[in-house]
């Protein structure tokens, strides 16, 4: 993966500057701001006139391309709108009409220019921090398994940004430098997540997981293997890959951003790198999309990867289940019982809700580390689909302050979530005349029964969990998004005191 460079630095004068392309905001103004008007100036009247012809209005999510003058190759006017009444919602649209438009561009290098910006801007570190972040994810693009001649071309390699009359330009630095880190960590995410099932096995996750705790000092990575799980009874966990030639893996990553004494934070990832259903199997029609089924546990690296990058001053625990969920004559059956660490007994009714049967004993062992919160992440549900479609991560959880640190925080980075209930109601339709619980509910409210079998995993913790079979992959263009990485981060900043 090419990584782009974005900084923050002040710009010389207009006659001075040399780009291959100068973007320019512009807000919905009246009249040109005086920096507008001289390089409107420079390039001979162009700018007015693409105003004054329709060309380009500075409404928000407007862009046209200029021919450059002088030093500046060419010019991209990017309409701010009313950039007083800014939200995250405008911002985001902005910094991605600018991302796409840029990173499509032949330029190789370019200057994001604030200058035109005059008047008050709601929130500058949000506005620049989302720039760095669209950015980032825009220049993105999945090459692993093609050939060169289908790469589509990314001259894009530099990205300056002028903080101009918005902030400081250590403000700026440090604005775009989260926006930055968080692409990245989101784009770790996606680059995992898309891979296919035959490269990305529960064995290749572990190796990465040793690549990133060598990307960064205060990471580290042990794994336990499948005789190691069985010695602590994760006999949930391990019956989803009897049927799979690929073992199972339990990759615990730890970063330590404070002091060794201080109480974690633990992310616990669903980490089923193929889901064809099992002996439950699931129909042919896009099951190659059930590859993107380790969505959690990616995200747990994007998080880590991004955390670690801005130095949270936190401790972090990520808990990765990794399996791969197969049918065979070895194979979990219908009505099997099998034990989890945590001693409950558990009928497996379907052999397709095995999201819930490796992250219940990755739970119960994520109690050791003594967590403050746990927040687990998993492509856990179809019915999550139907309840909010792609837009929303689902949040269930035990605890009301933890849930709403994560709704707010879907908010802050507009990488929003919706809160499900799990009353004792729900729970019910989980009982078993021949274990301790079931796996699957059979009366209605599918993400949220789910979410009730993993409740009784985290009695002794506040816990939350998020289901992202929605958020975490697009069906057309196919692809992860990286979801739910800047919600995480988001929550993870506001836990470590970041403003
Ligand atoms: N991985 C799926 C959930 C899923 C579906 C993710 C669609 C992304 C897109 C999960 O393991 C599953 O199969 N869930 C079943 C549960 C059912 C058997 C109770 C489902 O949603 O159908
Ligand atoms: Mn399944
Ligand atoms: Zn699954």
């Amino acid at each position: 993966m090419a990584s782009l460079s974005i900084t923050a630095r002040t710009a010389n004068t207009i006659g001075q500057i040399k780009t291959q392309a100068l973007v320019a905001l512009v807000p919905d103004k009246k009249t040109l701001a005086p920096s507008l008007k001289a390089l409107d100036k420079l390039l001979g009247g162009t700018i007015t006139n693409a105003m004054k012809n329709g060309d380009f209005s500075s409404s928000l999510g407007s862009h046209h391309w200029l021919p450059g003058s002088a030093g500046v190759q060419r010019v991209l006017l990017i309409g701010c709108g009313d950039i007083g009444g800014q939200t995250v919602s405008s911002a985001k649209k902005l910094a991605e009409t600018l991302a796409r438009s840029l990173v499509s561009s032949q330029a190789r290098d370019a200057l994001v220019w604030t200058d035109g910006l005059t008047g008050k801007v709601r929130d500058a570190s949000m506005l620049l921090e989302q720039i760095a972040l669209q950015l980032t994810l825009a220049h993105y693009q999945y090459e692993h398994t093609l050939n060169q001649r289908k790469k589509p071309a990314r001259p894009l390699k530099r990205v300056a940004v002028s903080p101009g009359n918005l902030c400081s330009l250590a403000e700026a630095k440090r604005s775009v430098a989260i926006g930055g880190a968080t692409g990245q960590g989101a784009n770790l995410t996606r680059e995992l997540v898309n891979l296919p099932g035959n490269i990305c096995t529960p064995k290749y996750l572990s190796g990465q997981a040793r690549k990133l705790a060598r990307m960064h000092s205060k990471l580290s990575v042990s794994v336990l293997n499948e005789q190691q799980m069985a010695s602590l009874g994760m006999h949930s966990l391990l019956s989803v890959g009897n049927g799979s030639d690929q073992p199972s893996q339990l990759i615990v990553m730890k970063y330590q951003g404070a002091s060794a004494k201080t109480r974690p934070y633990c992310l616990v990832g669903k980490g089923i790198t193929f889901d064809t259903g099992g002996i439950s199997l699931k129909p042919g029609g896009k099951m190659d999309e059930m590859k993107f089924d380790m969505g959690g546990a990616g995200s747990v690296f994007g998080a880590l990867h991004a955390a670690a990058e801005m130095a949270l001053p936190i401790n972090i625990v990520g808990v990765i289940a990794a399996a791969e969920n197969m049918p065979s004559g070895r194979a979990t059956k219908p009505g099997d019982v099998v034990t989890s660490m945590s001693g409950k007994t558990i009928e497996v009714l379907n052999t397709d809700a095995e999201g819930r049967l490796v992250l219940c004993d990755a739970l119960t062992y994520a109690a050791r580390f003594e967590p403050i919160e746990v927040v687990d992440i998993a492509t856990l549900t179809g019915a999550i689909i139907v309840a909010l479609g792609h837009e929303a991560t689902g949040i269930f959880s035990n605890d009301d302050h933890l849930a709403n640190s994560l709704i707010s925080a879907g908010e802050r980075s507009h990488d929003r979530g919706w809160r499900f209930p799990i009353w004792d109601e729900y729970h019910r339709q989980l009982d078993s005349p021949f274990a301790d619980l079931a796996n699957i509910g059979a009366g209605g409210a599918g993400s949220i029964t789910a979410a009730c079998f993993l409740a009784q995993f985290a009695e002794d913790y506040k816990w939350a969990h998020l289901d992202i079979a929605g958020s975490a992959f697009r069906s057309a263009p196919k692809g992860a998004t990286g979801r739910p990485v800047p919600l995480l981060i988001a929550y993870l900043r506001e836990r470590a005191g970041h403003s």
